[in-house]
């Protein structure tokens, strides 16, 4: 059989898996990314890891093609350029992947990719016109528009985590203040954290947490346990996150925004205020228009399914089960 490498590369960790034309994985894993080393370092780490984790099952299958989804990746050049998390500066990611592997390769925006997933085989299945947010170390998101994911002139677009909320606000990755992806993301609600304890004077156990343990799933674990501070940074990151999205829903009426990475998590913590603050700021032609949904796809998977049905779709023989 016939199966495709599917990868996505986060700011933080690496997922690729094995998958067969009908969306079906067969093996699913992942490696930490080491942002601060190269690509090549990434790869050669992940082909290693690769072909250890499917040394017992070589036999009985054929490498199709590896779909890749990467942070500021350009789907035309096949490079992924200066992403704001990853210490890499212009990357020809298909030259890279010829010194590991043989087989076709394809490319994409991680959150493009995690668009293709939802749309074939997730929360949005028959839908036309969607946007999946990817909430990780950075903030993605996949925009399509009747039925075609939205590449645009340059092949950047779909780049909502880097649109700003406050032009005075915090210090971004990609070298401007207060893009959105400053607020919400992973990163973003440990600094949200930071500044409550700093200026409140809630009670809360995150006080006494040192800065290594807190992250987004103990903020969670915390919110659900009615921790003032976590449930406020709840809130804010949901007021940031919930503003802008009004804003997109203004530019390409999606039928519904779909949630998906480790902060998407938190499930309704995130989803309810997150849904009335686009209420309260969105243009009323689309209010109670819009569904806001968190990823069915478990582990993961939407963005390794999305970047191995680039490579199915290249070879024309992509299956979906409806
Ligand atoms: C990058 C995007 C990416 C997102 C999630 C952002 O910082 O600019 O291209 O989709 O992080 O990884
Ligand atoms: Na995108
Ligand atoms: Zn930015």
């Amino acid at each position: 059989t016939k199966l495709v490498l599917g990868v996505d590369v986060g700011g933080t960790n690496t997922v690729f898996g094995l998958v067969d034309k009908t969306g079906n994985v067969f093996l699913i894993d992942s490696i930490p990314t080491h942002g601060d080393k190269s690509a090549e370092d990434l790869f050669k780490r992940l082909f290693e890891k690769f072909y250890q984790v499917s040394e017992d099952a070589k036999e009985d299958f054929e490498l199709a093609g590896i779909g890749i989804g990467a942070p500021n990746a350009n789907y035309y050049k096949g490079t992924v350029e200066n992403p704001p998390n990853l210490n890499w500066e212009y990357v020809d990611i298909i030259s890279l992947i010829k010194k590991f592997s043989d087989a076709p390769v394809a490319l994409t925006n991680d959150a493009n990719a995690a668009a293709l997933g939802e749309m074939y085989y997730g929360a949005a299945k028959g839908m036309k016109d969607l946007i999946v947010i990817t909430l990780g170390t950075g903030l993605g998101s996949g925009i399509v528009v009747n039925g075609n994911l939205v590449y645009g002139h340059d092949g950047f677009a779909g780049e909502i985590g880097h649109t700003i909320y406050d032009p005075q606000g915090r210090q971004c990755g990609c070298g401007r203040k207060g893009c959105l992806e400053t607020y919400a993301s992973a990163p973003g609600i440990k600094r949200t954290v930071m500044e409550l304890i700093a200026n409140t004077n809630f009670k809360s156990k995150l006080r006494s947490v040192s800065y290594e343990s807190l992250d987004a799933k103990f903020i969670t674990e915390l919110a659900l346990q009615g921790d003032k501070i976590a449930l406020e940074a709840f809130d804010f990151t949901a007021k940031v996150l919930g503003i802008k999205l009004a804003d997109a829903i203004a530019h390409t009426s999606p039928e519904a925004i779909i949630l998906f990475g480790g902060l998407a998590n938190a499930g309704d913590l995130l989803l309810v205020p997150t849904k009335k603050y686009l209420e309260e700021n969105v243009f009323h032609v689309f209010r109670n228009k819009v569904k806001i949904l968190k990823s069915e796809l478990n582990e993961g998977k939407s963005a390794v399914l999305g970047a191995a049905a680039l490579i199915w779709h290249e070879l024309n023989t992509m299956v979906i089960n409806q």
